[in-house]
């Protein structure tokens, strides 16, 4: 049982933590506790601590599940509605409860007004997952305005707290930040109709936490478009967390008898550290997450030839890389953007999705055949949810865009935003997508957005349902891909959004991979997948070896940059038009190796030794049944030191386990390996190594 209510205390309880609320005097849902499990529930006290009564009122002080505008709370709150009449808060008694098996239902109503609001949390027992979301129903006839429902409310006991979230942008994706977070508030927000590059829907919390050890409270969002994270420090001595869509230009007009269910948000506490909270999301991802048809397909390693031809895609070439990367070892050939319309530039053709008659005179089939005939499978790039000004689609459909009618349009990387609140428009979207896959064999679709949206008016709707256009967006986008999974289920679907736009939750139960950042260059994504590491799983950070960095900013070795890109879901983005006979050769050494270690590196559990943000020596240790690999990257040596010393985790002491090291191979026991550390000749800037340890039984071996 993870699910307990004793009179009006409720208790969630996961394999190693608790969660407890109760229902106070006044009626309040107010929050006990959040951590390591108390097992005891008769040890919960159901009285509030409130202290002094000084001047002001006191709803401030109460540590609120479910705080809603209105009345004199003038913290943070995460609801609020405005009635028919103009009144705006949502005075609510709790009307009634249910608990069935996991999943516990809070029902609350205002008690003068038609407005139903549920509390839903469902506990991840075995995952140490809590999650939760709300649900708005409108019982009356009269409209109510949702102008902020947020999916979850958490309270942290004192202050103190550090925070940390990311504040990238385009080719700087997952740039993490880090703040210790005082008087005020702290908000993380996406205003651009996506997850974006500029925050990651969720918020990270802890006091002295490091990777290994200290107290960290988590949650995601499951959702791909605007959201807000806001922490306040309140001044009554706790820290009040908040998630969900953003209220920001925001209005839900719930009709009398509708509903509204917001995205769920997963949280959970680990008292090991980020490396802790890490291994826990990664776990939860896998099994609760992740499309479950999916789920335990290893993902192949690819070739994409975008940073090869760009826009250049011409038959008889791709099929002179498709040879070369068949020859390297990859598994699936990927065509890029530049296949459809008159798309020779990001500035026409988007939206015309019939294949370039001059780029392949006979259709796709004669490339398939031959990335088929070379024992590989293929997959295609497409960017539905756009167009541009120069394309027959938007010739024949100006008004299937979002835009004001009487302002002049803008544009974002060239291009304009379909309306995915007109059905005709998503119609149209799911049956080109249809047709493409149904005439051809294509086995994997890179699903793009390379733009913001903006300016969000549109033909279809009314004016006064403009601001629930962020969030219809959203849920047009969900209604193609889920119907697109339906319709293929054997496609794989990767989501990128110019780079790591859409990596997020939601996108994770609806796509196989993300595609994580446009920066292929080896250090850059070094600091990029670790800070994706520490929320979202490796077998969904697609990682491509690439010629970045060659020959601009800094030369990389080829083997450095293969290892860089083997920390994820392998695949290869290099000119191999160009490679020369050694490269191909280290090449293909690397790709077998990974297809060797890939159960290891895309099912097993991450463990970041030491992070690339502090230098030199970034490890990082994938293990799984026995088996242990560790990646060792060495960003700059150091003056008079060529020996460095890594010390793996969660190897059992007493096992014994074979490793090479530097062409010497070795049997040692975990304890050995764990205490004393394998000691590293690494001689060079970018020097790495791959090294895999194999349990091969206990002490007498
Ligand atoms: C975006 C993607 C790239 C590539 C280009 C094509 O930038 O992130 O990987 O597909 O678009 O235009």
């Amino acid at each position: 049982m993870a699910v307990f209510v004793k009179d009006k205390l409720f208790v969630l309880q996961t394999r190693n933590t608790s969660y407890a609320f109760f229902q106070d005097e006044e009626g309040i849902l107010v929050h006990l506790y959040w951590g390591r499990k108390i097992a005891d529930l008769q040890d919960f006290e159901t009285v509030t601590m409130e202290g002094e009564q000084g001047f002001h009122p006191n709803i401030d002080k109460k540590r609120e599940e479910c705080s809603s505008y209105g009345m004199m709370r003038y913290k943070e709150t995460s609801l609020k509605v405005t009635y028919a009449d103009g009144v705006r808060d949502f005075r609510y008694r709790v009307k009634d409860w249910t608990a069935e098996g996991e999943h516990l239902k809070i029902v609350l109503e205002d008690i003068c007004y038609p407005l139903r609001i549920t509390l839903h949390y469902v506990v991840h027992e075995e995952e140490d997952i809590i999650e939760k979301w709300r649900e708005a129903e409108n019982l009356g006839q009269d409209n109510i305005q949702l102008e902020k429902i947020f999916s979850a409310e958490f309270t942290l006991p004192g202050e103190g707290y550090r925070s940390i979230n990311c504040n990238g942008t385009w080719n700087d994706d997952f740039k993490p930040f880090e703040d210790t977070l005082c008087a005020g508030k702290k908000v993380y927000e996406s205003l651009r109709g996506a997850t974006a590059h500029v925050a990651t829907p969720a918020f990270i919390l802890h006091k002295n936490a490091s990777e290994a050890a200290g107290e960290v409270y988590f949650g995601v969002l499951a959702y791909s478009g605007n959201f807000k994270v806001v922490a306040e420090q309140t001044p009554y001595d706790y820290l009040n967390v908040q998630i969900g869509i953003s209220d920001t230009d925001f209005i839900w007009n719930l009709k009398g008898g509708e509903r509204f269910i917001t995205p769920c948000v997963y949280a959970g506490y680990s008292c090991r550290g980020l490396g802790g909270m890490s291994n826990l999301l990664h776990r939860f991802a896998h099994s609760c997450v992740m499309p479950q048809a999916t789920k335990d397909k290893p993902l192949r390693v690819l070739y994409n030839s975008w940073e090869a031809t760009t826009f250049d895609v011409e038959c008889k070439k791709q099929m002179e890389l498709a040879k070369k990367a068949a020859e390297a070892g990859a598994e699936l050939f990927v065509v890029d953007d530049g296949w459809f319309g008159q798309r020779s530039s990001d500035h026409l053709g988007l939206g015309d999705w019939y294949v370039n008659p001059e780029k392949f005179p006979e259709g796709l089939k004669p490339l398939i055949d031959h990335v088929r005939a070379l024992g590989m499978d293929f997959g295609i790039w497409i960017e539905p949810e756009m167009v541009n000004e120069n394309s027959d689609l938007y010739r024949a459909h100006p008004d299937w865009i979002y835009r004001y009618q009487t302002r002049e349009v803008l544009e974002g990387r060239n291009q304009y935003m379909l309306d995915l609140t007109n059905q005709k428009v998503i119609d149209f979207i799911i049956d080109f997508i249809d047709r493409l896959l149904s005439e051809n064999e294509i086995s994997y679709i890179k699903w793009d957005m390379n733009r913001a949206l903006g300016e969000c008016g549109c033909a279809s709707l009314p004016p006064e349902e403009f601001k629930s256009i962020w969030l219809r967006h959203v849920q047009g986008f969900y209604t193609i891909i889920e119907e697109l999974r339906r319709n293929h289920p054997d496609v794989e679907f990767e989501a990128c959004a110019s780079g790591g736009g859409r990596v997020d939750f939601g996108c994770m139960s609806r796509f196989d991979e993300f595609w994580t950042s446009d920066n292929t260059d080896p250090l850059d994504r070094l600091t990029i997948q670790e800070t994706y590491s520490l929320l979202y799983p490796p077998k969904y950070m697609r990682a491509w070896i690439t010629d970045a960095a060659s020959n601009e900013r800094r030369r990389v070795p080829l083997l450095f940059k293969a290892h860089c890109a083997m920390c994820g879901a392998l695949g290869i983005g290099m000119n191999l038009n160009r490679i020369n006979e050694a490269d191909m050769e280290l090449l293909k050494e690397c790709v077998a190796l990974y297809k060797e270690l890939r159960p290891v590196v895309q099912f097993g559990r991450l463990t970041r030794l030491s992070t690339c943000r502090k230098g030199p020596v970034h490890a990082l240790q994938y293990d799984k049944a026995g088996t242990a690999v560790l990646f060792v990257f060495l960003l700059l040596k150091e003056r008079g030191k060529s020996i460095y010393n890594v010390k793996p985790a969660n190897l059992e002491e007493n096992a014994r386990y074979r490793l090479t090291v530097d062409g010497k191979e070795l049997i040692k026991s975990g304890a050995y390996l764990m205490y004393h550390g394998i000691d590293l000749q690494l001689e060079a800037d970018f020097s790495s190594r791959c090294i895999r340890m194999d349990k091969v039984g206990s002490k007498d071996v």
